[in-house]
């Protein structure tokens, strides 16, 4: 028999793409006794314990060789086998990709219950499978899969699954059991060590059926269902990156507490912390030195349910060597995929065909979007939309907050404010700008409000239940059974007390199978509130049809939309959302097995209802709640971040981390949401903004003082206006950028790794990692985050490349660490020498009014070869003709000079003009 273990080891082919406020502020603080760490939740905690069991390093899982069999799809499944039982209750599913991924997932052959799975296509599509051999081998006491390219080309091990014996997987039981129906143990049942819910070491069985938190008692009815196992990142590793959504560094580090995903409204967030926010994508990015080379893989963990990820090293200063990582999720399957590499550059391109390509966004969605909680009426709107042009500031979208509607009904206009909205947008439209109102998710329960009744008539809110205990029927009186009869006490003056329900042969009692359904009710921005079942495609299609233009009176076709939360945020729930034991009635799935994915169901609704609303056009939606996949539909923003230094430093590594999830259009609100930022912060955080946040938005809590960029001093004001203006002349690098995101898959904002993998200083050289990113492959900037009274100069880093040059002045600069002098008009940034850099030199009020002026092109020269190489991609903007190659231009741009001329810069006039022409 072979070794009752298994791991899966991905080998790496080298070379080959085929495989496989002035005033200090108090600091924000989160309530954290609101939120559950891993020990307050049972099975994380069950985790704990059963991943340092005694002996953990004997292997408890085979992997049956000869029931290997074909999937439809490509790949094959084999049986795994526990060592305490005699017959195989998981399924192990392989499938290897052509891109160069792995992809393993278990489940359970019989489960009680149906495991939940995420729909087919809702995140992943099936990507091409790979002409890569499999092959088991049985080495060094465990069972590998090796896999190779058909070519058979050597390779080194980068990934391996399971290698540390941690995979865990409780399958359904009936009620107050301890084993699964299906256990054929052939142990005690007191002494199986079966999973983390059935074994003899520190067995912690509190919260197994139930589980009080918050003054909530979840009912788990169908008993644990979690699952775990570990992932090592191996030779010698630097840094992670990765695991958004989190406040924390770029550089991953190994908390003590594991990274939480459980997608939440966390009020007044902290940063450098492993707390779960708004979204979820559960990848890690790992660097590993290898035999003198440098290569990068993916890892990524495929669970909308609760799920944590722990960081750990080999070492005990935690630096140096492999690093590994543990994982842990509530319910649902296990459903990895390793993206093998080798560069940045194909793990990104792995990432994407597995989970698709982003959409263009329209032009103007890369403009500056001014946005508060809340303009108060139309003449409000007007105003801030005059005001940026009596100052001749350029921006394209102004935003509605909730204040905007009838006592929160979302779809609805508050009259005395907003009485002709309509023409309110109109008159936005007539300046070429964009409108975007929030819809949230949460329906207002009112009889007079046509979304809440029509939603409850259709049966579309998820549900409450109301567990009721009935007798068992299957628990039948034995036949032998033998009543204990009670002898009278002879010494007793009266008779003895009535029955009152001891003793006797009783039922087992267990939850009544068909317990009461209601409409959940929660409270959210309009009172008792009520929440649809998005994980239903019908109820998708109602959200979405309720966008269209007789439908959702007082909109135009400039409208877009704004989903808030949608994690979903119920203020008066367990951690601020949803009861995990509300069921969905799409399947009457409990909300535990789909909570991650419920804000990205949410906007891919609002999305796809903006595609039927008007065809042709590119919908824009930004959403706060999120899961792999969001970027196919939505901007993302990382919520309700603090006007303090530390919330602008942490949004370098914030924006960096989800770019690497594959969302690239993202954001912090600039200046921070909460409190008033000074005059400093709001310059460095507009400084920064404009070179590194894809989507740059203005946005502010209702209780702060306004915030748009004419109401500061006329100093502060010309330096916003100036960074704006400097925005709008980098526009045409923008587009470019996101039409080799939406094309090639590359993030437009990445870590420095990204570009420069073979220059150690991109993995450990912590102010760099920290401080600065790159725009696209052309342009590094350092994010200054301190007051001047505390900085006056910084130390850049430049990576090794052929030169750099200050977007300032030119300033020609080699690689290595460079003191920059600091004043209050720019940040440092610098121009990749050998790059062509697509430009307009005339900035006009909005995007759309700049379209069919010149392209200027900024040509930085590589001082040893006298060349450069650019892109610039046109399209109309705004349509989806983009997808039509005949419609495009994409030109790549090759310079070169006879004479080498060092820092000049050459301006070169493009004429593109016939085809914007022919678009408009
Ligand atoms: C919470 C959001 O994060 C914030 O941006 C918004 O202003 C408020 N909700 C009110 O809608």
């Amino acid at each position: 028999m072979r070794s009752p273990s298994f791991y899966l080891a991905s080998e790496i082919l080298s070379g080959s793409p085929t495989l496989f406020c002035s005033q200090v502020l108090p600091a924000a603080a989160v309530d954290r006794s609101k939120f559950r760490t891993c020990e307050q939740g049972s099975f994380c905690r069950r985790y704990k314990k059963w991943i340092s069991r005694p002996e953990r390093e004997k292997a408890l899982w085979t992997v049956l060789p000869q029931t290997r069999a074909p999937l439809p799809e490509g790949g094959f499944s084999f049986q795994v086998k526990h060592v305490n039982e005699e017959t195989p209750h998981l399924l192990l599913k392989l499938n290897i990709y052509a891109s160069g991924m792995v992809r393993m997932r278990i489940t359970e052959i019989k489960p009680l219950h149906i495991r939940h799975e995420i729909p087919p296509g809702d995140v992943v599509s099936d990507p091409p499978p790979a002409a890569a051999k499999v092959s088991e081998a049985d080495e060094s006491g465990k069972s590998i899969f090796k896999f190779a390219t058909a070519d058979g080309t050597a390779a080194e091990d980068r990934t391996e699954l399971n290698a540390r014996n941690m995979l865990n997987f409780e399958r359904y039981r009936t009620p107050k059991e301890r084993l699964p129906p299906d256990t054929a143990s052939v142990a005690a049942p007191d002494t199986v060590l079966l999973d983390a819910a059935a074994h003899p070491n520190g067995l912690d069985t509190n919260g197994l059926w139930e589980e009080p938190f918050g003054g909530h008692t979840d009912q788990k009815p169908r008993g644990p269902a979690s699952l775990g196992m570990d992932v090592s990142f191996l030779g010698d590793v630097p840094s992670l990156f990765g695991l958004p959504e989190h406040a924390t560094k770029a550089s991953l580090p190994f908390y003590q507490e594991p990274y939480r995903f459980f997608n939440l409204d966390v009020f007044e967030y902290e940063i450098d912390e492993p707390m779960a926010l708004y979204g979820a994508i559960p990848i890690i990015w790992a660097i590993h030195r290898l035999g003198g080379q440098t290569v990068s893989s993916g890892f990524l963990w495929i669970n909308p349910s609760e799920t944590f990820v722990k960081l750990e090293r080999d070492t005990p200063d935690g630096k140096g060597g492999p690093a590994h990582a543990w994982w842990t999720s509530e319910s649902g399957v296990l459903d990895t995929v390793v993206m093998v590499g080798p560069t940045p550059k194909t793990v990104s391109a792995q990432f994407h065909d597995l989970t698709g390509h982003g959409p263009m966004p329209g032009l103007w969605a890369l403009g500056k979007h001014q946005c508060r909680w809340n303009y108060m009426s139309e003449k409000d709107v007007a105003t801030v939309d005059s005001m940026y042009d009596k100052y001749d500031i350029p921006y394209d979208t102004i935003w509605l907050d909730i204040e905007h509607t009838d006592g929160k009904a979302y779809f609805s206009w508050n009259a005395a404010a907003f009485p002709n909205p309509k023409q309110m947008i109109d008159n936005i439209s007539a300046k070429r700008r964009k409108f975007v109102n929030v819809v949230d998710p949460h329906i207002k329960k009112d009889e007079k409000f046509h979304v809440y009744r029509e939603v409850r008539d259709k049966g579309f809110f998820v549900k409450k239940v109301s567990y009721k205990q009935i007798d068992d029927p299957t628990d039948v009186k034995p036949a032998d059974w033998v009543e204990e009869t009670k002898i009278p006490d002879p010494t007793a003056t009266q008779p003895p007390e009535l029955f009152c329900g001891e003793g006797g042969w009783h039922p087992r009692k267990v939850n009544d199978p068909t317990p009461d359904l209601t409409d959940f009710e929660g409270w959210c921005w309009p009172g008792t509130s009520l929440y649809p079942d998005f994980t239903d495609p019908a109820m998708r299609e109602y959200w979405g049809s309720q966008f269209a233009l007789d439908k959702y009176t007082g909109t135009n076709a400039d409208t877009y939309i704004w989903n808030d939360m949608n994690e979903p945020s119920v203020f008066n729930g367990p951690e601020v959302t949803m009861p995990r034991d509300a069921i969905h009635p799409n399947g009457m799935v409990e909300h535990r097995d789909v909570h991650n994915m419920y804000g990205y169901y949410v906007h891919r609704a609002t999305f796809e209802g903006l595609q039927k609303r008007t065809p042709g056009d590119r919908p824009f939606v930004l959403t706060r709640s999120f899961f792999i996949g969001s970027h196919k539909y939505s901007a993302i923003w990382t919520g309700d971040n603090y006007a303090q230094w530390s919330h602008l430093k942490a949004s370098i590594a914030m924006v960096g981390a989800l770019t690497l999830g594959g969302q690239s259009l993202v954001g912090a609100d600039v200046g921070g949401f909460f409190k008033h930022p000074d005059t400093e912060m709001t310059v460095r955080w507009y400084q920064l903004a404009v070179l590194i946040y894809p989507f740059l938005r203005n946005h502010a809590h209702l209780e702060t003082p306004r915030r748009e960029p004419y109401v500061f001093d006329e100093k502060t004001m010309l330096r916003i206006k100036a960074s704006l203006q400097m925005r709008y002349k980098m526009l045409p690098l923008w587009y470019t950028l996101f039409h080799r995101w939406a094309s090639a898959a590359e993030p437009v904002v990445r870590p420095l790794f990204w570009d420069f993998l073979d220059d150690p200083q991109t993995h450990e050289n912590e102010e760099a990692l920290e401080s600065q990113i790159m725009l696209g492959d052309s342009l590094l900037v350092h994010g200054i985050a301190k007051p001047s009274s505390e900085q006056s100069e910084a130390t850049v880093y430049l990576p090794k490349a052929s030169g750099w040059y200050s977007i300032h002045n030119g300033a020609f600069k080699a690689p290595g660490a460079h003191v920059h002098k600091l004043d209050l008009d720019s940040i440092p940034a610098y121009y990749r020498a050998g790059t062509v850099v697509p430009l307009k030199s005339r900035i006009r009020r909005s995007s759309a009014c700049m379209s069919l002026d010149p392209f200027t092109l900024n040509v930085y020269l590589n001082p040893q070869t006298g060349a450069a190489k650019g892109r610039l991609y046109i399209d109309d903007y705004r349509t989806r003709t983009y997808q039509d190659v005949g419609l495009l231009c994409a030109r790549k741009i090759d310079f070169t000079c006879s004479a080498r001329l060092g820092t000049r810069t050459h301006h070169a006039k493009a004429s593109f003009e016939e085809t914007l022409k022919s678009s408009h």
